[in-house]
C-alpha cells in the first residue's frame, strides 16, 4: 500500500501494456484515480479488461503523440488535475519497434516533449516520470551498468529508433527539470518479464516459453553465452512507484531491474526445468547489434529508495508460464 496515491489523479500512458497493466492495478489498490491512455499500437484490451468497471479509473483511446489537449479534455470528458504522469507508451520490443519505428520515435521524443509542455501550461507542479532503458547504454563498455555510464549506442542502427529516441527523451526530461524547473524522473528499466508479457513480441523469454509450449526445442540467437538480467514485474512497478513518490528526486536517473545475470544458455536450461521439458536447445542466428551482457547496478536505487527485488528467477518463471498457457 502506498499511501502517497491515495486520492490523487495519476496518469498513465501506455496503459494497456505490459508494465503499465500491473502499476495501474497498484495505483488503484493504494486508492489513486487513474486515468489511462493507449492507442494499442503493442497493448492489448485484455490487459485492462478487468479494469472497466472500477470506479476510479478511466480510459482514453488516443495516441499520446497527438496534442494532449485534444484527447485529455473533450466535451464528453474533463480531466482532473494531474497530480502525477507515468510516461510508459512506447513499443518496447525489437520487434515491436522494428515495425513501428515512426511511432517509436516519436512516442518517446515528441510525445514526451508534448505532455511535458501540456503540464508546464497546465500543472507545473506535476510530478512526471519517464520510462527510459538499459538500451540507452547499447552494448555496454562497462559492467555492470551504473548510470553515470553513458552508453555505446549506434546512432543509426536497427535499433536506433528505440535506443536513440529514448536518449532523447532523457534529454527532453532533463532540459524540463533543469531549465523549467519540473518535477521530472527518470527510470532506465532492465528486462522485466511476468504475466500480460505478449507471448509473440519476440523478446528471448516468450520467446523460449512459445517454443516450449509449441513442443518444439528453445531456439537461442547466437552462441547463447550472451547475458540478461531479469526483474519480475511485480518488483519493477514496486520501484517505478517507489521512484514517483519518494523524496526529493526532481531530475534523477536511476536504473530498476534485477541484478542477478544469467547467460541464454542457462535461462534456455532453465525454462526448460520450469515447463518440464527435455529436448536440447537449438542455435539460430544472431540478432543483429545484439547486445553481449546486460546487468543493472542498483546500488543507486538501493541507496536513495531501499528498491530490493525479491521475486527469484524461478518462480517468476513458473508463474509467467503460467499466464503464457492461457495465450497459446
Ligand atoms: N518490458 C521491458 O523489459 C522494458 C525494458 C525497458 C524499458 N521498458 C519501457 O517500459 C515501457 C512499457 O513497456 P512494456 O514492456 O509494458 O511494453 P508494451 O508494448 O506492453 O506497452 C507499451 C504500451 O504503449 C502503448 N503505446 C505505444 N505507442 C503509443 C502511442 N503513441 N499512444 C498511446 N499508446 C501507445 C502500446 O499500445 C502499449 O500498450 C515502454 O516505454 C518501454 O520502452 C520496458
Amino acid at each position: 500500500m502506498h499511501s502517497f496515491y491515495q486520492g490523487k489523479t495519476i496518469l498513465v500512458t501506455g496503459a494497456a501494456g505490459f508494465i503499465a497493466s500491473h502499476l495501474i492495478d497498484q495505483l488503484l489498490e493504494s486508492g489513486a484515480n487513474v486515468v489511462g491512455v493507449d492507442n494499442f499500437l503493442t497493448g492489448r484490451k485484455e490487459n485492462i479488461e478487468h479494469l472497466k468497471t472500477h470506479e476510479h479509473f478511466h480510459f482514453i483511446e488516443a495516441d499520446v503523440i497527438d496534442y494532449p489537449d485534444s484527447y485529455l479534455s473533450t466535451t464528453d470528458y474533463q480531466l482532473p488535475t494531474i497530480n502525477c504522469l507515468f510516461h510508459l507508451a512506447s513499443p518496447a520490443s525489437p520487434v515491436g519497434y522494428q515495425a513501428h519505428p515512426v511511432e517509436t520515435y516519436m512516442v518517446n521524443a515528441f510525445a514526451t516533449h508534448q505532455l511535458l509542455q501540456y503540464l508546464l501550461i497546465n500543472n507545473p507542479q506535476a510530478r512526471f516520470l519517464f520510462t527510459s532503458t538499459s538500451e540507452i547504454y547499447g552494448d555496454p563498455l562497462e559492467h555492470p551498468q551504473k548510470e553515470t555510464y553513458w552508453g555505446n549506442v549506434n546512432p543509426n542502427g536497427p535499433r536506433s529508433m528505440y535506443d536513440e529516441a529514448k536518449r532523447l527523451g532523457e534529454t527532453i526530461c532533463g532540459v524540463h527539470a533543469r531549465d523549467f524547473g519540473m518535477d521530472v524522473r527518470i527510470v532506465r528499466i532492465f528486462n522485466t518479464y511476468g504475466p500480460r508479457m505478449d507471448l509473440r513480441d519476440g523478446r528471448v523469454l516468450p520467446g523460449f516459453f512459445l517454443n516450449v509450449l509449441e513442443q518444439k526445442p528453445i531456439e537461442i540467437h547466437g552462441d547463447g553465452t550472451q547475458t540478461r538480467s531479469f526483474c519480475y514485474v511485480s518488483d519493477l512497478v514496486e520501484g517505478l512507484l517507489q521512484m514517483m513518490e519518494k523524496g526529493d528526486f526532481a531530475g534523477e536517473t536511476v536504473n530498476l531491474g534485477n541484478p542477478s545475470e544469467i547467460t541464454m544458455n542457462e535461462l534456455a536450461l532453465l525454462v526448460n526445468e520450469v515447463a518440464d521439458v527435455h529436448q536440447t536447445p537449438t542455435h539460430i542466428t544472431p540478432r543483429p547489434e545484439d547486445p553481449k551482457q546486460r546487468k543493472p547496478d542498483i546500488t543507486k536505487a538501493q541507496t536513495m529508495l531501499g528498491f530490493k527485488p525479491i521475486v527469484g528467477l524461478k518462480e517468476g518463471l513458473q508463474s509467467t508460464l503460467e499466464y503464457f498457457k492461457t495465450q497459446v
